[in-house]
């Protein structure tokens, strides 16, 4: 009887770890680290359509529209912290994984390991690891201000009202939009695609072939841009749309 029992415990063992095995290619995925559940709707959770109706609270820290385009584009990248190769367990595509996952302790920005990752000077330790471009100093500002605001998961529309697409500027308009969305995979020694948007030359160049409204207006015959991200709100599309149509001036 104990022996048949025995026998029964390690085939449910190994059942069990088959299981956790296949954990990498089927949902639910775990984390190796705490066993949380992972959302693999890698897809599923790209949205093409921002909520509109709430207006911003310029004081307030919104994750989708201010802390989620940083991280897709400096760390959810192929290789890194997207679904597909998760290092070290760590998801950062969308609010659950990142919360799930990136070990953030709301209010507590010393004892949140994301922080303590972009902050450290250590080439062996910082993230985005060399050759990557750092996060700028803005850019950590934003991912501090959201933890110490609770890292809550605040959604509202950033063109709230009326869309004004005349007289888009360059630099107060398509720059920071290329900064905060695209320069994390677009810039370096070796920019995905081959297409750097570093300067106003290289988004000139996308601007004028055409590729630049293609990507973000997710046309058909056109990567989506953000890779991994949600699409960009229909009025940031319309404003680059005048621009570029104005003739993508270094404005
Ligand atoms: C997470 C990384 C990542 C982010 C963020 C990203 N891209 Fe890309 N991009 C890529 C990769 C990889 C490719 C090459 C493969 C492909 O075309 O899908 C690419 C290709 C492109 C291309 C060439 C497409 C073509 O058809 O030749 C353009 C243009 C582009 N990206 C623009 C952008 C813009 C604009 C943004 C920001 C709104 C952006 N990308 C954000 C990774 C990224």
């Amino acid at each position: 009887m104990r022996k048949l029992l025995f026998t029964a415990l390690i085939g449910y063992l190994l059942l069990a770890l088959a299981m956790l095995e296949s954990g990498c290619k089927h949902a639910p995925l775990f984390d190796d680290d705490d066993l949380v559940p992972i959302d693999t709707s890698d897809t599923t959770s790209i949205v093409d359509t921002l909520p509109t109706g709430i207006p911003c609270n310029p004081d307030s820290v919104y994750f989708e529209t201010d802390v989620l385009p940083i991280l897709v584009s400096n760390c959810a990248k192929s290789g890194c912290h997207d679904v597909t190769s998760h290092q070290e367990g760590i998801i950062l595509n969308n609010y659950q994984n990142v919360m799930n996952t990136a070990d953030i302790s709301p209010f507590n920005l010393n004892g949140s390991d994301l922080y303590e990752a972009i902050t450290e000077t250590d080439p062996e330790d910082m993230m985005p690891p060399p050759p990557n471009t750092p996060l700028t100093q803005a850019q950590i500002q934003i991912i501090a201000k959201w933890i110490n605001q609770g890292a809550q998961d605040l959604h509202c529309d950033p063109n709230y009202g009326s869309c004004d697409t005349s007289n888009v500027r360059y630099s107060q308009v398509v720059l920071p939009v290329i900064s905060t969305y695209c320069k994390g995979c677009h810039s370096g020694a070796s920019p995905s695609g081959n297409i750097s948007l570093e300067t106003y030359d290289g988004v000139k160049t996308v601007a004028q072939n055409g590729k630049l409204y293609g990507v973000i207006a997710w046309s058909s015959g056109f990567s989506k841009m953000p890779q991994g991200g949600n699409k960009l709100d229909a009025c940031t599309i319309s404003k680059f749309k005048a621009w570029i149509d104005a003739g993508a001036l270094n404005n």
